[in-house]
């Protein structure tokens, strides 16, 4: 099976790629690396010791995509390509708003003409907004997003499921991750964020590898058990592999069909804390600062229908993340 990955060279995108090669799909990346490095494709094809087409363009560019799909029969795409920062979003909005929006549009336009009906899309649990809550199930209402970048989410979501609407042949499947950590267990590809991290365990990372001094932890008077923020942290290689199941799905039916992938489980940030100190064998200094605008205190998801539905489960447990993050982390001091 052909596979167009959009974002393919990212830190999702990446380890997905090992899992479709590992299992023997042809692999086609556009990337225009904004946010990766070309790298990151170079090592794919090291661990799996497959080639990999890779086409360093920008999604925006229409001729471009065209050209791919001209190259290409492609059977089926994974969307991944997007920009993800929540800050950013806030600061530059309209760039978010046509870089994920627009992008989504020009390439759900290209597969219609190429005749190639069948995505998977990287939505996030952000889609769940402040007012559920956890566990989050699919047939939740979405909506009141908090920033942006998650609106850009929820947007893509109606306009995949509208585009299902005016042509039945549409095989959608709407992913929504929970908090992705980790990296692969060779330690060649894992998160390598430019600049200081927003996210909690490449932060934690960067403090333990003494490159930045201390962890702050955004509030502990939430309604949690120690008061800091909970979270569904997801291993990066199990997720990987929910897409392939994901992809199976896409290709056995027509429809839309929307799933969550997280463990159902939720841990703190000082659990969070606790077990990369274990990871890294030394304890990883932190504050208590005031909350982060827009955080909720609590987010896991029901886990049950990929379950049911696909025959995924999450495998990795935290200590397993945390442990392969430090590895990653440990290996690549200067990123990929
Ligand atoms: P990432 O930034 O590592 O990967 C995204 C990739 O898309 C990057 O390689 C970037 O260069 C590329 N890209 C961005 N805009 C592009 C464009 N216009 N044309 C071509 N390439 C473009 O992010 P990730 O963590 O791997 O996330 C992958 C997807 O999953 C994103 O859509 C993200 O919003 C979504 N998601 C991520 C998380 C998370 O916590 N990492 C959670 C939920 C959803
Ligand atoms: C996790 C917990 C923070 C950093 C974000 C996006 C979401 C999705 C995943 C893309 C929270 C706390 C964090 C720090 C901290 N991305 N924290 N100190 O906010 O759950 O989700 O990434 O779709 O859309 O919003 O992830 O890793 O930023 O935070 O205390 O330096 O860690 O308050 O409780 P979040 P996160």
């Amino acid at each position: 099976m052909a596979i167009l990955v959009t974002g393919g060279a990212g830190y999702i995108g990446s380890h997905t790629c090992v899992e479709l090669l590992n299992r023997g799909d042809e692999v086609i990346i556009i990337d225009n690396l904004v946010n990766s490095k070309v790298e990151a494709v170079r090592r794919v094809e090291k661990i799996t010791g497959k080639k990999v087409k890779f086409y360093e363009n920008d999604l925006l560019d229409r001729a471009a995509v065209e050209k791919i799909f001209e190259e290409n029969k492609i059977d089926v795409v994974i969307h991944f390509a997007g920009l993800k920062a929540v800050g950013e979003s806030v600061s530059i909005p309209l760039r978010y708003y046509h870089n994920n929006i627009t992008s989504t549009l020009i390439l759900c336009e290209v597969m219609a003409k190429y005749g190639c009906k069948k995505i998977v899309f990287s939505s996030s649990a952000t889609v769940y907004g402040m007012s559920n809550k956890a566990p989050f199930s699919e047939d939740m209402p979405v909506g009141g997003t908090t920033n942006p970048y998650g609106t850009t989410k929820l947007m893509i979501e109606q306009i995949l499921r509208d585009l299902y609407i005016s042509d039945n042949e549409w095989s959608i499947v709407l992913l929504r991750y929970f908090n992705p950590i980790g990296a692969h267990p060779c330690g060649l590809i894992g998160e390598d964020p430019n600049g200081i991290p927003n996210n909690l365990l490449p932060y934690v990372a960067r403090v333990a590898a003494g490159k930045l001094p201390i962890v702050h932890v955004f509030g502990n008077d939430y309604d949690t058990p120690d008061g800091t923020g909970v979270r569904d942290y997801i291993h990066v290689c199990d997720l990987a592999d929910g897409h392939l199941k994901a992809v199976d799905k896409a290709m056995s039916c027509t429809g839309v069909n929307t799933y969550n992938l997280g463990t159902g489980n939720g841990y703190s940030v000082l659990d969070v804390i606790k077990a990369f100190s274990k990871a890294c064998g030394k304890d990883v200094p932190y504050q208590i600062d005031p909350r982060r605008p827009g955080d909720i205190g609590t987010c896991y998801a029901d886990a049950s229908k990929a379950k049911r539905e696909l025959g995924w489960e999450a495998k990795y447990n935290l200590d397993d993340m945390c442990a392969h993050s430090w590895n990653f982390t440990k290996n690549n001091p200067n990123g990929l």
